[in-house]
């Protein structure tokens, strides 16, 4: 039988928060297959999550095909806007839902799991974040800080955990990240520079794969992902609408689910897709291959 066997490996999936995203579903699934999984979680949301977690409100999703619990190696701090501690503002440090953390930039992150694991602690990492701070105003009205902070969070932070991870990931190592096809196809309502900003993170996914293949021999993909009514997605203010325009108007008109796109994550991260890298996979139900609606009977 062929497998996914992700025995013996390390995954950090970085955007997880609750149980009704694509990270909580890509973790799951990269469980399902063996893997030891880490995640990395936003400051405002963390105490929210670990309160789930130990309420035992999220104990139904976690179940695994063995029965058991998913459970996260370790749950992270991250604020992907920040590469190291010395670049957060004294605000945020001294707020209340940072001043526990410590440092939650990426590099601390880094740092963090090389003191627990070793030199080499990771072998895979999603990226499965994004934050585009004026997601409902079209890009018409969007603010040349609304737009950075949308590049910053959802593009740039993927170079950066590309420059801080790659070079402690072990042999074979893959980075996977979530897009949207907004990126090439106009979605109106998907606003704040979302929509440059994952054009951005596609460019960057070919041009990382070439840089951090040849220097540390890891790969990049990012799956296009069709809509999901997940709690960042629900910040649009039309997921919904997106959904069932989706599920309308695609090749396979049952609605995606989560678990559809952790599975092909499991897979992209595993060496069954060794020759894969600089890739954007559309997992979609096929909508990304219409040309035009289906036509109401
Ligand atoms: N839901 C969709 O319709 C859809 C479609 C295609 C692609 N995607 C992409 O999938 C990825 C995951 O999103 P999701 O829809 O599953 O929602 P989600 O809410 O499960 O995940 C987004 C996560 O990003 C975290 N986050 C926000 N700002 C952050 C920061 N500065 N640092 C660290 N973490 C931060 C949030 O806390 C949250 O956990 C995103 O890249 C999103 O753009 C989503």
């Amino acid at each position: 039988m062929l497998n996914i066997d992700l025995r013996g490996r390390r995954a950090l999936v970085a955007g997880v928060a609750d149980d009704a995203g694509f990270g909580f579903a890509i973790a799951k699934a990269l469980s399902e297959a063996g893997a030891n999984v880490c995640v990395g979680t936003w400051p405002p949301a963390l105490n929210i999550f670990l309160n789930l977690l130990e309420r035992g409100k999220m104990d139904e999703s976690r179940r695994l095909s063995s029965g058991e619990l998913l459970t996260f190696e370790k749950i992270y701090p991250l604020d992907a806007v920040y590469d190291r501690y010395d670049e957060i503002p004294e605000d945020v440090r001294t707020n209340k839902r940072y001043k526990e953390v410590g440092d939650c930039s990426i590099g601390g992150l880094a740092e963090r799991m090389v003191a627990v694991f070793g030199e080499r602690p990771v072998d895979i990492v999603v990226h499965s974040l994004a934050n585009g701070p004026e997601v409902k105003k079209p890009l018409l009205e969007v603010s040349r800080n609304g737009y950075l902070g949308a590049v910053s969070a959802s593009a740039y932070s993927l170079v950066s955990m590309v420059q801080r991870l790659g070079p402690i990931m072990r042999e074979n190592g893959s980075f996977l990240s979530l897009t949207y096809m907004a990126s090439e196809r106009v979605i109106p309502g998907y606003g704040g520079g979302m929509s440059s900003a994952k054009a951005a993170l596609e460019s960057e996914t070919r041009t990382l794969a070439f840089e951090a293949g040849r220097k540390f021999g890891v790969r990049v993909n990012t799956i296009s992902a069709g809509p999901l009514a997940s709690r960042a997605a629900s910040a649009i203010g039309i997921i919904e609408k997106m959904v069932e325009y989706v599920s309308a108007n695609s090749p396979l008109s049952d609605k995606l689910t989560a678990d559809e796109v952790g599975r092909v994550a499991a897979f992209l991260s595993s060496p069954l897709a060794s020759g894969m890298t600089g890739n954007t996979v559309y997992v979609d139900k096929g909508y990304h291959a219409m040309g035009m609606g289906v036509p109401t009977a």
